[in-house]
């Protein structure tokens, strides 16, 4: 998909579908057309106008109106930004990406993009970077394994509609979000793929290719190299499968010899639960288990469009997780890389057994921060659903800087605590620590167990279970794999490269 920057007015759009977002509220959509849609409604006749004089079409979040002029534009949308006063960045890509959304329906192969200027005082780079975000989130679909496709057919271009004097911020924000989108939607493909067409070899493939293709350093190992680092963690996880795993390392280097950020990513490429065996209902969305792994590798994409002036390390244990006559079993203890033993009390907690490994291997880096994604624990789904990512750490600083590249990112964290009383829960009869907490604060106990195994850097969990995917249609996003964590490691990413 091409997206570019087009200084000039609405009218003079040539795009397939042309979209027009308006905020409801603050005064910003009255009964009658905005300025800035009076030459476009003239040659419309005035049907602009009749919509919101009906009130139709009141600017309402996620509201839309399409309609087929007689005159201009082959199809026009107008889009609602909602109430929010002001209207900010997550609104205008929220309303893009339904644009994308409606324009793929539809069929339409080329989306005009204009956010009316009495709706929102945003900066014209970060319209333009959420716009490129938002259309690429729309317009994503996964058609690869169908016989005949489903879809119309693809959105081929974008064209963000800004003014002459705003056209050189809008190009800057326009390359970040185009790259953003890029990482997003290989991190989509990926979650989305099977776990027999996608197992560890193939995660790191994947990995592989993305490094030849941006030029920087990728590293697997394979079982061999696991056993002689000592990741007994990870082959216990992997012991019950007839697929072997891989340990994964990208190394970006944009910044000579400073400290990298290290982003660890659970790359489980599916998870039946091993002998502590899952339910069928539902079992197939644990092919999804390995958008932690994703999140990482989209991120890695968007540094190779971008280039940033820091470095980053990627680390990706990446394994299946079946029962099998050589599964490891309930019971069972492991020594993990960091020296210390695990009582696995439960087969179904592999995630933090894979994860213990990659994070104590992560101190060899000696890095400035470490963030690990995973699709943790399904009590984060009971406690934050999909609309926040679980978060947790040992350094508060950290903490609050992704909640603020959350929030700017759309994709909203929430803190759960990590206090000294929950500790007890993990304590094993037997080994130093055990897998499970019991019920109770299921989350928590989970992200205890990662901070036994992360020593003094500053650190950052995030549980993505609720957040990686949905089930439910929305008008902004598809049901299936969600990309979660690429917009947002991005930003913080870019932030620290600033700062
Ligand atoms: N991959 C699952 C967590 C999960 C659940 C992700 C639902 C997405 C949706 C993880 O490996 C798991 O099975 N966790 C167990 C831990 C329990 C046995 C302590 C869980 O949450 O039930
Ligand atoms: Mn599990
Ligand atoms: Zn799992």
């Amino acid at each position: 998909m091409r997206i570019s920057v087009k200084a000039g007015a609405p009218e003079e759009s040539k795009a397939a579908l042309l979209a027009i977002a308006m905020g409801a509220g603050g005064g910003t959509v009255r009964r009658s057309t905005p300025d800035s849609l009076a030459r476009l409604d003239r040659l419309l006749k005035g049907e602009i106008g009749r919509l919101l004089a009906t009130r139709d079409f009141t600017g309402a979040q996620d509201e839309t109106a399409l309609f087929y002029p007689a005159n201009g534009p082959k199809r026009v949308l107008l889009v609602g930004l909602g109430e929010r006063d002001p209207i900010d960045g997550n609104a205008v890509r929220q309303a893009a990406a339904l644009a994308a959304r409606r324009a793929t329906e539809v069929g339409a192969r080329s989306l005009g993009f204009y956010l009316t200027p009495e709706s929102a005082d945003l900066d014209a780079e970060l319209v333009a970077r959420v716009v490129a975000e938002g259309a690429g989130q729309g317009s994503w679909t996964y058609e690869h394994l169908r016989s005949k496709r489903e879809s119309k057919g693809d959105l081929n271009s974008v064209t963000i509609v800004t003014t002459r004097d705003q056209r050189l911020a809008a190009q800057r924000g326009r390359r970040v979000g185009a790259a953003v989108a890029a990482g997003q939607a290989f991190a989509r493909d990926l979650q989305m793929r099977p776990g027999n067409e996608c197992p560890p070899s193939e995660l790191a493939r994947q990995a592989k290719e993305l490094g030849k293709r941006h030029g920087f350093k990728v590293t697997v190992k394979g079982k061999r190299q696991i056993e002689n680092e000592g990741m007994n963690a990870l082959l216990a996880v992997a012991q019950g499968s007839a697929q072997e795993p891989r340990f994964i390392t990208l190394e970006y280097r944009g910044r000579g010899r400073s400290k990298a950020i290290c982003l660890v990513g659970k790359g489980v490429t599916f998870d039946s639960g091993g002998i502590s065996l899952k339910p069928a209902l539902n079992m197939e969305e644990m092919k999804y288990d390995m958008s932690g792994a994703a999140a990482v590798l989209g991120t890695f994409e968007c540094l190779g469009h971008l280039r940033p002036n820091i470095n980053v390390v990627g680390l990706i244990p990446a394994t299946e997780n079946l029962p099998s006559a050589t599964a490891v079993k309930p019971g069972d203890v492991v020594r993990t890389h960091s020296g210390k033993t695990v009582e696995i009390i439960n087969t179904d907690a592999e995630g933090r057994l894979i994860l213990c490994d990659a994070l104590s291997y992560a101190k060899r880096f000696d890095p400035a921060c470490i963030i690990d994604l995973a699709t943790l624990t399904g009590a984060i789904v009971i406690a934050l659903g999909d609309q926040a990512t679980g978060l947790m750490g040992n350094d508060p600083a950290l903490l609050q800087e992704i909640r603020d590249a959350g929030d700017l990112a759309g994709e909203p964290c929430w803190e759960l605590p990590l206090w000294d009383g929950y500790r007890p829960q993990i304590k094993s009869d037997i080994a130093d620590i055990k897998n499970v907490g019991g019920r109770s604060a299921g989350s928590i106990t989970a992200g205890w167990f990662l901070k036994e195994f992360v020593d003094d850097h500053p650190w950052a969990h995030l549980d993505i279970a609720g957040t990686a995917y949905t089930d439910q249609n929305r008008p902004a996003m598809r049901r299936g794999p969600t990309g979660v964590g690429v917009r947002l490691l991005t930003q913080f990413i870019l932030r620290r490269a600033a700062g």
